[in-house]
């Protein structure tokens, strides 16, 4: 069965066709980072507009590099939530119009489920039950997945998200939008010792996180450098350093803790922070030293796209989840969506 997904929640459009035996098939991306820049994050408006205007192409892009038509297509997935309001309803007008002008299942699904699963499109795959760390722009999150929809948080931010503190803490260093991959690449110049940034909730007794104070640390760090004379690049480097290590720190501490609160050694890192080279580094070695393995998505499949979407819709449709004969078509999103 060849599966068409769409992802359009925020600033990507992706699509991609997963073959429910054959994997991965194709997938298309259009990044509106360039378009975003000049404002400093993601515009709403604007993110609607281009999705408007890449979907379609980049659907028959999908179609051409798999060699198929539409007609060959057996089911459409997409993003139903969560994310920007105006960007998921492209993604689930195209596909439940599409889906209804053939006759097609429809099939909505939860962004962050598509993150979840999408290290299940890397080799090897990882076998259930194991733990998740969630770890995307919006969301920081340890999960149990003991199967396809059956997930069991076990904690979460209490503020801001680990990808945010990576965006908030470089927007404060002058560097572009989105701020993660950014100020990892200045940090690969600091060093991590000259300052000390706090590590809030470290040592806390659950598994819960808290990463808004990183950014005030930063902020009254680089006020008081600003007070003694010029910010220089190599300061702006060594914070950068202090920062990526601080969030590493905290999310494999309590990564680390899941692990061995559970007894599973299986670790799934998804979202948009899993593409960071240092906690993946970090969560190899710790991990591997207990005997366990980590598993991360493809490197190009860890920040938004169609793949993890179709992928998501695949895994489903093969857990029994999915009633394919229902022919039922609704355009409507959901913008805000606990996935557990
Ligand atoms: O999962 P994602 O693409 O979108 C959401 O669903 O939110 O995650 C985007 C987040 C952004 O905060 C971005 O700065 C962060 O992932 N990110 C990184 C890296 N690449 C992307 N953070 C740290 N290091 C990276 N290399
Ligand atoms: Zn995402």
């Amino acid at each position: 069965m060849k599966i068409l997904g769409i992802e359009s929640s925020c600033d990507e459009t992706g699509v991609a066709i997963v073959d429910t035996t054959k994997g991965l098939l194709s997938h298309a991306l259009h990044s509106q980072i360039a378009m975003h820049q000049a404002y400093g994050g993601v515009v709403p408006e604007l993110a609607s507009r281009d999705h408007i205007r890449r979907v379609i192409p980049l659907i028959h892009s999908a179609l051409t590099e798999a060699k198929l038509s539409l007609n060959d297509i057996d089911a459409v997935a997409y993003t139903a939530g969560p994310g920007l309001a105006g960007a998921l309803l492209v993604g689930s007008s195209v596909a439940q119009a599409f889906a209804w002008s053939h006759q097609l299942p429809a099939i909505p699904i939860h962004h962050l489920e598509g993150h979840l699963l999408s290290p299940m499109l890397a080799d090897p795959v990882p076998e259930f039950p194991f733990v998740a760390l969630l770890v995307s722009g919006g969301h920081t999150q340890i999960m149990l997945v003991k199967k396809v929809g059956d997930y069991e948080l076990l904690g979460e931010t209490l503020d801001d998200a680990a990808g945010e503190a990576f965006d908030k803490t470089a927007k404060l260093l002058g560097l572009p939008y989105p701020g993660g991959p950014h100020l990892a690449k200045l940090a690969l110049k600091g060093d991590a010792s000259v300052y000390e940034l706090p590590r809030p909730m470290k040592h806390s007794a659950d598994l819960d996180f808290s990463f808004s104070g990183l950014k005030t640390a930063v902020l009254t760090t680089l006020r008081k450098l600003e007070a003694q004379g010029e910010v220089t690049e190599q300061d702006k480097a060594n914070l950068a350093a202090s920062v990526q290590e601080a969030i590493v720190d905290v999310l494999g501490f309590k990564a680390i803790k899941a692990i061995k609160q559970t007894g599973s050694k299986r670790l799934v890192v998804a979202g948009g922070v899993g593409a960071n080279l240092q906690l993946r580094e970090f969560l190899q070695q710790q991990i591997h030293k207990l005997g366990g393995t980590v598993y991360f998505p493809p490197l190009h499949l860890c920040t938004d796209n169609g793949a993890m979407i179709a992928h998501a819709a695949s895994a489903r449709i093969k857990a029994g989840l999915v009633n394919l004969s229902e022919k039922k078509y609704d355009t409507s999103i959901q913008p805000r969506w606990e996935l557990i």
